[in-house]
């Protein structure tokens, strides 16, 4: 008889990749929950964020690296044998951070430079969209003033006018008179967003917006959740925009039909149409829709998951997570299972006073240790720090609070009780999240 069975050996052998070390960059609320999520899994054996936030600290080692020096981090990868990285915002995407990485031999989880154009481009995306027949607004490319100036002399309005790179959710702007526009294509022609040799002049768009989201390995595409998020400051959907103050998930206009026409329309030729360039799409893939008499519009696409979108979505998953992200890694989502609670989620941003104008930083924030959070609530750093043992904020957004249940009234009354106990004075939340599906 032989030393060890074979299914002894491959056990062993099974052991011997079983436990992982896992990366994250990114320090916001999307990247807490989803290091959460992970430090929840048995295979995972130690997380490091980079550079993390006080949330994140508590379950992973935190890394405060230049993430604008891919080499640093490359060596930091390699020295502590990380076998995994997870991209959380968009910046390292659209710089080429997972590309670099490959080439080095790095596991990466995220899409590569020329697919992160989708968000790192406006253009890029409009111009796919026009090749390829995606629903999405009218729109005109402009380069210069005089002849974006002319334009809008003539067109109707409201008018929407975007700058073409990154811009943080800035750089678009809802004009609803010709000196409104005027402003705007000349603030973003000084380089008030960066360097402009475009601006996007769109129509605008009436109806309700949807954050939509799929996961991919290039080859499968998987549906990743539905959700609503609230970008404006005050309740009532009023005031300036921000990051978001809070969103629930699953978005009150889904349902199977129109499910099948964004698949259809808008993901499946955006996936195809990259492939033709010659290049596949690898992890998450968020598309802000506007959705118009039960038709789906390309607003937006994202080459990430939303914030707070992520930390709205993430606790319904039932599957495991690290597995999700290896199959991606590895060509293998069609052999994976992406299984979710049937349940109502939502999620408040607490942010400090002031934002998204000026805020204090370095704010002390007490008794979080001492609120006690039900099984199916969370609470999600964002712009926190720990210094000797205690939490600071240090952003404008700052914890995220989340309740899944199994109505979004339920979730959104656990979620205030627990933001009461908290009583911080450095802070405002909107109490209003989810208002047009919670009738009061
Ligand atoms: P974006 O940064 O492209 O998501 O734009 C910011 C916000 O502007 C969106 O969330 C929408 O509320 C709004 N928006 C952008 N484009 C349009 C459009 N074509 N029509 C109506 N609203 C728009
Ligand atoms: N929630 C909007 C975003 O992540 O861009």
């Amino acid at each position: 008889t032989p030393l060890y069975s074979s299914a002894a050996s491959d056990v062993y052998k099974r052991q011997i990749h079983y436990y992982m070390k896992v990366g994250i960059i990114g320090s916001g609320g999307r990247e807490h929950a989803i290091c959460h999520k992970l430090s929840s899994i048995k295979k995972v054996k130690q997380l490091y964020c980079f550079p993390g936030n006080a949330g994140t600290a508590k379950i992973a080692q935190n890394i405060s690296i230049n993430l604008d020096n891919f080499d640093e981090l490359k060596n930091f990868i390699k020295l502590n044998k990380i076998d995994l990285m997870i991209i959380g915002p968009e910046k390292p995407l659209v710089d080429g951070i997972v590309d670099f990485l490959e080439e080095q031999n790095i596991k990466v989880f995220g899409p590569n430079k020329v697919a992160s154009q989708l968000e790192g481009s406006k253009i890029f995306t409009k111009n796919l969209c026009k090749k390829y027949n995606i629903p999405t607004a009218n729109f005109g490319i402009f380069q210069n003033i005089d002849d974006a100036e002319q334009f809008l002399k003539e067109t109707k309005y409201p008018i929407v006018i975007k700058a073409d790179g990154l811009a943080s959710g800035k750089g678009v702007y809802i004009c609803d008179k010709p000196e409104e526009a005027k402003i705007a294509i000349n603030e973003i022609f000084e380089g008030k967003f960066g360097i402009a040799n475009n601006a996007l002049i769109e129509e605008f768009l009436k109806g309700e917006e949807m954050s939509y989201f799929i996961i991919s390995d290039g080859k499968t595409v998987k549906k990743f959740g539905t959700a609503q998020d609230h970008k404006r400051v005050s309740e009532g959907d009023l005031g300036k925009n921000t990051g978001g103050m809070g969103a629930y998930s699953p978005s009150r206009l889904i349902n199977e039909e129109l499910d099948k026409k964004i698949l259809s329309k808008i993901i499946e030729p955006t996936i195809q149409g990259l492939k033709e360039i010659g290049t596949n799409y690898k992890g998450f893939l968020y598309a802000g829709l506007m959705i118009v008499e039960g038709e789906p519009y390309l607003i937006e696409y994202n080459v990430r998951m939303g914030d707070p979108e992520c930390q709205t979505i993430l606790p319904k998953l039932k599957s495991d997570l690290l597995e999700i992200f290896l199959s991606c890694c590895n060509e293998k989502l069609n052999e994976t299972e992406i299984v979710w609670h049937n349940k109502k989620s939502l999620c408040i941003v607490i942010c400090s006073n002031g934002y998204p104008d000026q805020f204090n930083k370095n704010v002390l924030i007490e008794n979080l240790s001492k609120i006690k959070l039900g099984t199916n609530e969370y609470c999600y750093h964002a712009g926190t720090e720990l210094i000797d043992e205690k939490i600071y904020a240090i952003g404008g957004r700052v914890l995220n609070f989340v309740c899944l249940s199994e109505n979004f009234s339920l979730s959104r009354t656990q979620i205030i009780d627990s933001i009461k106990s908290l009583n911080w004075n450095g802070g405002f939340y909107r109490k209003d999240i989810a208002y047009k599906v919670i009738n009061e």
